[in-house]
């Protein structure tokens, strides 16, 4: 089954499976796909890891039906608000310049990436090479077969918050799987709603979930910037549930019907009836009403995300402007002319592309399954990852010595 990579995204409103088969050149199909709603989550954090571990179990029994085949293990993700990105370069010297640079040689240069110090709070979960540079020469992306004597590599060095961390993998665990990886969410929908062009010339990806909206920048195909609020789609439900005086189920289904957040968009601002709360009658709202609440919402979820990029002070100079995505904002019509009312940058909205996927909501799994596949000449640190909890328990003179001493006598 090593053919087989299977991702796994745990959100705010669901958790989906995606299993992915690499054909015979390489490429990648998507061959089971599984959804079940969760209520595991609030604001990106695990708060139920029971109910979370079901709805893994449900969605990865689907997939599995799909693909007619039984995995064992996963890659998952992790969301921003819970790692941070750090840039880090390391270096070898090689002594056999005459022999040609190996993947020992890789695996030597991005060992010494480990040595990264960490806050206590934070552990290691990814090492990616970004680049490499032979004796001064840099932008290389593959330097196996190359000579050389200097090697360095620019490695993006993701931590993540232990706890975060090991919610996440005994979610996992008490739903029956082992832990392939944890991939840092924007990674895996960057990976499925981006191309290479705007990721290289300059590019902001809004990805609007249930509970959190992920800002992410690239460019140079490198993650320039990575925040979250904590405001998505569920808080538009919400404002209609409290604007109307209706059920959060009716609002949410007010919401699916109309998937209009522009009043100006309005064809025909008819009468609707509605149930209203706790009395047993029904009332009549105007369309206006409800789309009204959703534009203030949506507006206001794209202004935060604007004033974030504002004060980070990278907003210029992105050309390719702000791609959308996440169930939140994709399907409602409206989204992208107000995203470029507040941003004034071009918009798309991103849509799914990679064999075999059927809806939008498995983009993020099928980013990881993406990500897995493109990143496996990287590092693995699952042990490391996996055992972080039994190291820190441990850990009396400072956590990343103690590491350190462990990654050392793994190797
Ligand atoms: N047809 C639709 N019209 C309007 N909103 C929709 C529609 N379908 C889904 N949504 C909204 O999309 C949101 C969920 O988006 P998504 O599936 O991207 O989130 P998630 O990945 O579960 O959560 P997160 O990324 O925040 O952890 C919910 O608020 C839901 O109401
Ligand atoms: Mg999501």
């Amino acid at each position: 089954m090593s053919d087989i990579i299977v991702g796994i995204d745990i959100g705010t409103s669901k958790v989906c499976t995606v299993i992915g088969q690499l054909g015979r050149a390489d490429e990648l199909v998507i061959i089971g796909e599984g959804m079940d709603s969760c209520c595991g989550i609030k604001k990106g954090v695990i708060v139920d890891i029971e109910s979370t571990a079901r709805a893994v179990k449900n969605s990865v029994e689907q997939a599995e039906a799909k693909a007619d085949i039984k995995i064992g293990s996963a890659y998952v993700n992790i969301i921003g608000m819970h790692v941070s990105v750090l840039n880090y370069r390391s270096e070898i010297n090689r002594s056999g310049e005459e022999n040609e640079i190996s993947q020992r040689d890789i695996d030597k240069v991005l060992h010494n990436v480990r040595d990264i110090e960490l806050p206590e709070d934070r552990q290691l979960i990814d090492i990616i090479p970004r680049q490499y540079i032979i004796d001064g020469y840099d932008e290389i992306v593959d330097p196996i077969g190359m000579l050389g004597v200097k090697m360095e590599v620019d490695a993006d060095v993701i931590a993540a918050k232990i706890t975060s961390a090991q919610n996440i993998i005994k979610s996992l665990e008490k739903a029956g799987l082992k832990i392939d990886g944890l991939v840092v969410e924007s990674f895996a929908t960057a990976e499925m709603a981006l191309t290479q062009e705007e990721k290289d010339i300059g590019v902001i990806l809004v990805d609007v979930g249930g509970g959190v909206t992920d800002i992410s920048v690239y460019k140079n195909n490198r993650l320039l910037f990575y925040d979250s609020i904590p405001v998505g789609g569920d808080h538009i439900t919400n404002d209609i549930s409290i604007g109307l005086k209706i059920s959060h189920n009716d609002a949410e289904k007010i919401k699916r019907q109309f998937e209009l957040a522009l009043t100006s968009l309005i064809k025909n601002d008819q009468d609707i009836l509605v149930n209203e709360i706790n009395e047993n009658k029904k009332k009549a709202v105007k369309v206006s009403e409800v789309v009204e609440i959703i534009e203030c919402r949506v507006h206001e979820i794209l202004y935060l995300c604007n004033e974030l990029l504002c004060k980070s002070g990278i907003r210029e100079s992105l050309p390719a402007g702000i791609v959308l995505t996440g169930g939140g904002i994709s399907h409602i019509d409206g989204g992208k002319q107000l995203a470029s009312e507040v941003f004034e940058l071009p918009v798309r909205i991103a849509t799914p592309k990679l064999n075999g996927i059927t809806k939008s909501e498995f983009m993020t799994a099928a980013g990881i399954v993406r990500f897995a596949n493109n990143n496996k000449k990287g590092t693995s640190l699952i042990n490391e990852i996996k055992n972080k909890k039994q190291v820190q328990k441990n850990n009396e003179n400072g956590v990343f010595k103690k590491l350190s001493a462990l990654f050392k006598k793994l190797s």
